[in-house]
């Protein structure tokens, strides 16, 4: 009997995969005689783990990129993988929370019920109600679960739907201005607890935000997307210390210099 040769024991070298990986994308969507361009040449890498942040004015097409790498939009030219993988489609891996939140809940069905949507028939009911219970926990809304979403207000819908994206336990979380509805006070919570769900998973997180703040708070990296159509003008890395805190690291010289230097790109539409 021969021995099994020591190459076939050797494990391949493992290398990082980026989480994302846009090269040269573009949309062009169906308007008019000849197509109107919403995305022009992204180039984007995100690394597993990673929080990017994304910021720009209204109509660059932030929503078309963000459904680009949810697979909700195939790109006109140019290629996103997924974990190394050509992205086809929505894939399990990567949930979407939307900005639309009042419509994406259903109102028949209580909060508790909304969360729980996505593990039906894919977990056991004892495995359901602990993660269903668990997610209304960090949004908050652990003692509306039994309410109806219409009986909410618009912020605590958006939390249900931010629950529901968490439950699923994803390894890419994309949002769409998730905390643009809520009051500073809300909002400040839920960046904290999303910051310590990420810091337990690991998860890789995409989101977008007109607010600056919460960009370089949440961020490893901020991309600021410009014009029409739109275009990443500018690349912020985001070095302040994890955990982060509320008061110490926005009171840090290195916040306010990033702020500037983001609230400059933001207004002139180029980098530095
Ligand atoms: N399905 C569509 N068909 C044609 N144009 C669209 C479609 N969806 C969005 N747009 C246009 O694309 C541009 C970018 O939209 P969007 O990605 O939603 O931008 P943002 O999220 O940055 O506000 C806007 O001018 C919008 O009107
Ligand atoms: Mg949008």
């Amino acid at each position: 009997m021969s021995a099994v040769q020591t190459d076939e024991l050797r494990s391949e070298p493992v290398t990082p995969e980026p989480a994302f990986e846009l090269v040269d994308v573009s949309v062009t969507l169906p308007a008019g005689p000849s197509g109107r361009p919403i995305l022009a040449n992204v180039d984007l890498q995100v690394a597993a783990g990673e929080i990017v942040g994304i910021i720009g004015p209204s109509g660059t097409g932030k929503t078309t990129l963000l459904r680009v790498l949810g697979g909700l939009q195939p790109p006109t030219t140019g290629s996103v993988r997924l974990g190394g993988r050509a992205v086809a489609g929505p894939s399990p891996d990567a949930v979407t929370v939307f900005q639309d939140y009042a419509s994406a809940l259903l109102p028949w069905r209580s909060v508790a019920r909304n969360v729980a949507l996505p593990l039906e028939g894919r977990v056991s009911r004892a495995e359901r109600k602990e993660r269903v219970h668990r997610a209304l926990e960090i949004v908050g809304l652990a003692e509306r679960a039994d309410e109806y979403p219409w009986r909410l207000s618009g912020g605590m819908q958006q939390r249900v739907q931010i629950a529901r994206a968490i439950v699923c336990e994803p390894q890419v979380l994309l949002l769409d201005e998730p905390f643009g509805a809520l009051d500073a006070i809300t909002k400040g919570s839920l960046h904290d607890q999303l910051l310590d769900v990420h810091a337990k998973t690991g998860q890789t997180i995409v989101f977008i935000t007109h607010d600056v703040d919460e960009a370089v708070y949440l961020s490893d990296r901020v991309m600021v997307i410009h014009s029409s159509p739109g275009r990443i003008v500018h690349e912020a890395a985001i070095d302040l210390s994890r955990p982060r805190d509320q008061i110490a690291t926005r009171d840090d010289a290195r916040f306010q210099e990033v702020r500037h230097e983001l609230a400059q790109a933001l207004r002139d539409g180029h980098g530095g």
